[in-house]
């Protein structure tokens, strides 16, 4: 009796067990099924390579190098007495860093501090000592120079795009200092260049005539700017014999909008219109545009690090203005110059933050976070597609100052998630656009949304087909399902990058953690598919 009763209860307990199972593994089966559509969003992309755009001009990842903070000093100088390894003064891991970027060319010497600057006192062995009084009123040693800024661009391999001072300076200043640097003939400026170590002329790619004219330049209205602009334009001239062909002549650009009020669509009708009628003797090639991600308001308040999702999607809403801002000029441009002549030059953009604590706040210190590649991203996205008009654009700042590439602290250096994402974004050096046509989806949080997925496409110099995708969304993968017309795939490879946190950064001490990993794409047909990660930016060439 005690066994049959044992055995009917082992014979209960075995088939609640496997009902149990059962049950689990229903329940598995269950969460598969509906779960991952969830985790992962399917995006499908479409490419005809028979079909393409303008060229994406590589000087739209030009860099904006300021003496601000430790932008100038520390970050590229160092003095040749310096222990850190330089070449003549000049950083030997910066160099390295920035030629790997092949940084097209930079805008030196500001900003608002172009304005103020006078070139003489950084020529020759006596520098004076003057003062920076726009950031943070320290004193400018002058010992980077106009010499300095030549070796630095020769080492990294960039043009020099030179602002000059239309503020507290004058037509004949601007014009010594462009005879100076650029003519061959035996002037007595020529053979003071010759005497401070520098026979041969300099070649000066652009010329920046003033900078934010209607505000830290010297609040202009639009038409008193004109009349500057008209006369630097006419007698700032580059003298250089090996610019004087149509190859390689210096592109003159003039102070253009700092955002999309009226009062700055007025200033670009002012130029424009006065450019539809302008006579032989002056003549823009450029307009500058001014556009920083700020936030809701200024001075600017999100933190650079130590922040959430809410910052995150905030931050790349008011990211994304950049496409509106150009548009509206792009249309005010297409007015007066239906051929596209004169070119949009967003030669100052990137993320601006609250300063770090503890910095000096005129240094405009702040960190750089996966959030800032994604949103170097998102620009140069929005530059590519409006290639025909955006045909150069600068970061600012190139080192230690605002959305910089490399942060130095005395002999550290570390490459920022910008940097990162500059590196993986070569190829579309003087590539040609190719439209891609994508469902971008939406990704929402805290009451915003935004597209999920960005994606830009362009055959390479090469020949090579490249795709970047984006994937905005902080919380889930995207499987990207691309089709190709036009050519054969026969695979997909390139590099990814992501971090474990929007506010992830590199570190002196751990420089890896938001660096590229490789990326491979599953091949059938004339389908490629890629599974990207949460909060990334991919850049493959399709082979
Ligand atoms: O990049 C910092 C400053 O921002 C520049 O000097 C000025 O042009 C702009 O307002």
């Amino acid at each position: 009796m005690i066994s049959k009763l044992a055995h009917t209860s082992q014979f209960i307990l075995h088939v609640f067990t496997l009902f149990t199972r059962s049950l689990f593994v229903i329940l598995t089966l269950l969460v598969i099924t509906f779960a991952i559509p969830v985790l992962a969003q399917n995006v499908q992309l479409s490419v005809d390579v028979t079909k393409s755009g303008p060229k994406i001009d590589r000087n739209i990842f030009g860099q904006f190098a300021e003496h601000l903070g430790h932008g100038i000093y520390e970050g590229i100088w160092v003095g040749p007495d310096s222990k850190i390894p330089n070449t003549r003064g000049i950083r030997n891991d910066v160099v390295a860093a920035l030629k790997a970027i092949r940084v097209p060319n930079v805008r030196w010497p500001g900003g608002c501090f172009a304005d103020e600057y006078h070139w003489r006192n950084g020529i020759g062995p006596q520098r004076a000592v003057t003062l920076n009084p726009n950031w943070g009123g320290v004193s400018e040693p002058n010992t980077f120079g106009t010499h300095e800024f030549m070796d630095f661009l020769d080492q990294i391999g960039a043009d020099a795009y030179v602002s000059v001072n239309l503020g507290t300076g004058t037509p004949h200043e601007a014009a010594d200092w462009m005879e100076y640097m650029t003519t061959g003939q035996p002037t007595t400026l020529a053979k003071e260049r010759a005497a401070n170590g520098h026979p041969a002329p300099y070649k000066v790619g652009y010329l920046g005539i003033g900078n934010e004219s209607w505000d830290c330049g010297g609040n202009m209205t639009p038409d008193y700017y004109l009349s500057q602009l008209k006369i630097y334009s006419r007698f700032v001239r580059n003298f250089n014999p090996e610019q004087h062909d149509k190859q390689q002549p210096m592109l003159k650009i003039a102070v253009g909008p700092g955002g999309g009020e009226p009062r700055w669509t007025e200033w670009t009708e002012a130029i424009m219109q006065a450019y539809q009628h302008h006579t032989w003797s002056w003549d823009i090639d450029g307009l500058s545009m001014h556009s920083y991600t700020v936030g809701e308001h200024w001075p600017p308040s999100y933190k650079s690090v130590g922040f959430g999702e809410t910052e995150y999607i905030q931050m790349l809403k008011f990211t994304l203005n950049m496409e509106d801002l150009i548009n509206k000029h792009s249309a005010i441009m297409d007015k007066y110059d239906p051929q596209k002549k004169v070119a949009l030059v967003v030669d100052e953009w990137g993320a601006w933050y609250a300063p770090l604590p503890g910095s000096n706040p005129g240094f405009l210190v702040q960190q750089n976070t996966l959030l800032d590649g994604i949103l170097a991203a998102l620009n140069l996205n929005i530059f590519a597609r409006h290639a025909d008009r955006v045909r150069m654009a600068n970061i600012a700042q190139m080192i230690n100052v605002l959305q910089a590439m490399i942060m130095t602290d005395k002999e550290k250096m570390v490459l920022t998630p910008t940097y990162q994402v500059f590196k993986m974004y070569v190829p579309f050096q003087d590539s040609t656009f190719v439209p891609v046509k994508f469902d971008a989806g939406t990704y929402t949080h805290d009451n915003v949304s935004l597209p999920r997925v960005d994606a830009i496409a362009a055959k390479g110099r090469e020949g090579k087909l490249w795709l970047e995708v984006t994937n905005v969304d902080p919380n889930q993968s995207v499987e990207v399902e691309l089709s190709l017309a036009g050519t054969n795939a026969k695979s997909a490879t390139g590099e990814t990058l992501t971090a474990p946190k929007v506010d992830s950064i590199n570190t002196f001490d751990e420089p890896n953690t938001v660096v590229p990993k490789p990326i491979s794409a599953k091949v059938q047909g004339s389908k490629l598919t890629l599974k990207l990660d949460p909060k990334s930016v991919t850049v493959v060439s399709v082979e």
